[in-house]
């Protein structure tokens, strides 16, 4: 069963709660993911409280400084027992490379590490004339999608559209984990390009991140129910 990934956007731990309380009842929770609003917020106890009532959780953080702070921030996190988290691969391979010494527990295991590659918010004309990265963003991002896989990462954050290209280039084992997902006749919102669950799993994502059309639902366990049977195309 691929996972939908719902992006807990809440300003506090009250907020948070109070949307995750319909969910208890479930025999499988949720993967959740948590950015960093609502952790600068709440911090890790409220990140520790989630994960014991039995949510899987995505920690987007987007990691990204010289090598041994974020090695030394990744230790931290380790012991959260988070599921996955995340880094930007413009970092660096040895940045990446000591993410994943950092992040690695005694016993072997470790939470999933993904990448950014570009944000979506930056066009090809901000990376050329601010970055001045003069090749095409779409090149980049393969580029930087083969430097997360050659460092051990296990994935990157990208657009559905993005993720067959990704598959391609560093095969069907690693993750793609796609936001930018809407129900057939729903709200684009600020989402430029949106693509539907069961489009998602026919473009081959391996986990779709959705806010809004859940937490903004009616019924946030139907329409969570929804996405996930789509995505699963049952
Ligand atoms: O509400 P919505 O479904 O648009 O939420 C999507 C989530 O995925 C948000 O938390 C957003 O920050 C995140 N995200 C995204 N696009 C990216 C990376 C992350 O929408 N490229």
């Amino acid at each position: 069963m691929k996972d939908v990934i719902i992006a807990c956007d809440f300003p506090d731990e009250k907020a948070t709660l109070t949307f995750l309380q319909p969910f208890m009842g479930l025999a499988r929770k949720p993967y959740l993911k948590i950015g960093m609003e609502l952790y600068y917020a709440a911090g890790p106890q409220m990140v520790r409280k989630i994960k014991e009532s039995g949510f899987s959780i995505f920690l987007d953080l987007k990691l990204h400084d010289i090598p041994n702070t974020v090695k030394r921030a990744m230790q931290v996190l380790k012991n959260l027992d988070v599921d996955m988290v995340n880094l930007h691969a413009a970092g660096g391979t040895e940045m990446m490379r000591a993410a994943l010494e950092g992040l690695t527990r005694d016993d072997g295991t470790r939470p999933i590490l993904i990448a950014v590659t570009q944000l979506t918010s930056t066009s090809q004309d901000v990376m050329t004339k601010e970055l001045l990265i003069d090749r095409p963003l779409d090149e980049v991002v393969m580029h930087y999608a083969k430097n997360a896989q050659s460092s051990g990462l296990d994935g990157v954050v990208c657009s559905p559209l993005e993720a067959g290209k990704v598959h391609d280039v560093c095969g069907s084992g690693f993750i793609t984990v796609t936001p930018g997902v809407r129900f057939a006749g729903g709200e684009a919102g600020d989402q430029k390009r949106v693509t539907t669950p069961g489009m998602a799993a026919e473009l081959g994502s391996d986990f779709l991140v959705m806010g809004r059309p859940i937490t903004g639902a009616q019924d946030p366990v139907e329409a969570y129910g929804r996405a996930m049977r789509e995505f699963n195309q049952q």
